[in-house]
């Protein structure tokens, strides 16, 4: 079947499959910063913006998208919160396999949509969904607050 979306920003018709989440859907449109994890809903690594929120794609069917608004990693590249971001986890050495880090992107970018100046502790709250096997929690928390220690009219 077919579904009409607002895919990162663009009109978009979809081609989907009966049952099919929409993880396997958004990766099938060729947005592969969204990642296979768990598929389960416990790890993150396929989060994406759900009509401005973030959900895990693994657990959300991909017939529910229709008529809503879609964002993934690939739909942020130009946005000036999201390259702060990206630049701040790479300075502070928040990213080493990577796999996390899209997921990771992505909440930490709609943490810092709804509040400019989180405490440490909100930071760690929107990353508890995201599990890092590799670099932790710390220096990701540290970027976050970073950038926004910087924002007020950037973004
Ligand atoms: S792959 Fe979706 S939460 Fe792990
Ligand atoms: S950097 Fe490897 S899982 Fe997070």
């Amino acid at each position: 079947m077919t579904i009409e979306l607002i895919l990162d920003g663009k009109r978009t018709a979809l081609e989907i499959l009966p049952g099919q989440n929409l993880l396997q859907a958004l990766r099938g449109a060729s947005r592969f910063s969204v990642k296979l994890g768990c598929e389960t809903g416990d790890c993150g690594s396929c989060t994406v913006l759900l009509d401005g929120e973030p959900v895990n794609s693994c657990v959300v069917a991909a017939a529910r998208a229709a008529g809503r608004s879609v964002t993934t990693l690939e739909g942020l590249l130009g946005d000036p919160l999201m390259q702060r971001l990206q630049r701040e986890l790479v300075d502070k050495g928040a990213v080493q396999c990577g796999y996390c880090s899209p997921g990771m992107l992505i909440s930490l970018y709609a943490l810092l949509k709804q509040d400019e100046a989180p405490t440490d502790r909100d930071v760690r709250e929107a990353l508890s969904g995201n599990l890092c096997r590799c670099t932790g929690y710390v220096k990701p928390v540290e970027a976050a607050l970073a950038v926004a220690a910087t924002l007020g009219g950037a973004s």
